[in-house]
């Protein structure tokens, strides 16, 4: 059953970057994109259905690959206490931050923790993002990550969005492994990462490279036991200070490493031996009030590819819409509006590895994208917050939203 998808223009993303076809048209059959190119070319066929786009922008679904969108409570009052100039830092020295949100996701059941992130992650969907990739981390134990990725399994089943879930155990350090947190990376290796990878709940693996988190030489710990688990490995790197966690993702062959403020030259030449992506985090930086950049020309000058990603999460970024980050990411780090839309969607696809199924429009493809009511694709980028105006089509199918 194929349909035609007509009287629009494409930002299609093909060959590898920013790439437009305007008066064009899409053929889908079932799930997949048949054909793609301009109206005069449509090839004669039959089709099921024939769908006026009303000379909509149509993009690639958005893609956000870097989301904590599975928590119990919220940190607003940690919030005011930052206002007050309190660091996110002293915060978590002083047994707030990120465990504070480990108690009350501990405490919360799978029910409520469903139906929390179900409400976040619509947002997201509304938005325009039709994949997204969600990390555990505030569980800290085998029972409660199990909770956290069983609930993201979940939300792939209740919402038409691809969805990646990713370990990320090695997030802080949990009460019970206080002083202890060499005998804690042994616990994620040894016990947790196999038994949660063999009830397949992970589709990656990361951890938070930090000072007040945990060393290079833990983190690769980890990372060799998800190489014998042949699973792909992420990274928090370099948000705060500068640890060289990047090089290490790049030996690894990581697929990206995320925030990166920090990051030196050697990291950048080491990230673009090795492919791997600088998944930036906008709404990090300006929630944290930070005021060092990520290295934007030297990534650029040595070919990294950038993705742009909300990394919705209770502490540092909570952010309800891929489009306010796409701004931000062009204002703050001064991408342009077709290097941003590339960032939440080729280049996201990368960071997901999946790349050969997602991120752009091309012929085999999925066939997710959405049609924007727009005169130009940098209004997706320009306009701050609301509901812009836009059809959603997921695997083919229109969604309602
Ligand atoms: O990506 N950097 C570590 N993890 C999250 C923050 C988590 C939290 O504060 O709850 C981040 O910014
Ligand atoms: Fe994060």
């Amino acid at each position: 059953m194929k349909k035609l998808w007509k009287n629009c223009h494409i930002a299609t993303m093909q060959h590898g970057q920013y790439s437009s076809i305007e008066h064009a048209a899409m053929v889908t059959s079932g799930q997949h994109i048949h054909w793609i190119g301009t109206f005069d070319e449509v090839p004669a066929d039959a089709y099921s259905e024939t769908i006026d786009l009303n000379g909509a922008w149509v993009t690639p679904g958005l893609i956000d690959c870097h989301t904590h969108s599975v928590f119990g409570g919220n940190r607003s009052v940690e919030f005011e206490k930052r206002l007050q100039g309190v660091s996110y830092a002293e915060i978590a020295a002083s047994g707030g931050g990120i465990a504070s949100t480990v108690r009350a996701t501990r405490e919360a059941s799978e029910q409520q923790l469903l139906a929390s992130a179900l409400k976040r992650v619509r947002c997201l969907l509304k938005d325009g993002v039709t994949t997204i990739e969600i990390k555990s981390g505030y569980g800290l134990d085998y029972a409660n990550e199990r909770k956290m990725l069983r609930v993201i399994r979940q939300i792939a089943e209740t919402l038409p969005m691809t969805v990646r879930s990713t370990c990320l155990a090695a997030h802080a350090l949990p009460p019970e492994y206080q002083d202890q947190s060499d005998a804690y990376i042994e616990h994620i290796c040894n016990d947790m990462l196999p038994k949660l990878h063999q009830e397949g709940l992970v589709d990656a693996v990361d951890a938070f490279c930090e000072y007040l988190a945990f060393s290079p030489a833990q983190v690769e710990r980890v990372f060799k036991t998800a190489q014998s688990l042949n699973l792909p490995i992420k990274l928090h790197a370099e948000q705060l200070s500068s640890l060289g966690g990047s090089s290490l993702a790049a030996r690894y062959q990581a697929l990206s490493a995320d925030h990166l403020e920090f990051m030196t030259e050697e990291d950048v030449k080491a990230m673009a031996a090795a492919g791997t992506v600088a998944v930036l985090l906008p709404g990090a930086f300006y929630f944290l009030r930070e005021t060092k950049y990520p290295p934007l020309q030297s990534l650029q000058q040595h070919g990294v590819r950038i993705a742009l990603s909300s990394d919705l999460n209770p502490g540092t970024s909570p952010a309800l819409s891929l489009r306010l980050m796409m701004n931000m990411g062009s204002t703050l780090f001064r991408l342009t509006p077709e290097q941003t839309l590339a960032a939440v969607t080729l280049h996201a696809a990368h960071a997901l590895g999946l790349q050969d199924t997602h991120g752009s429009l091309e012929q085999g493809k999925v066939a997710d994208f959405v049609a924007w009511d727009i005169e130009h694709p940098s209004e997706i980028v320009y306009w701050l917050g609301g509901d812009l105006p836009k059809r959603i089509i997921q695997h083919g199918n229109e969604i309602s939203i």
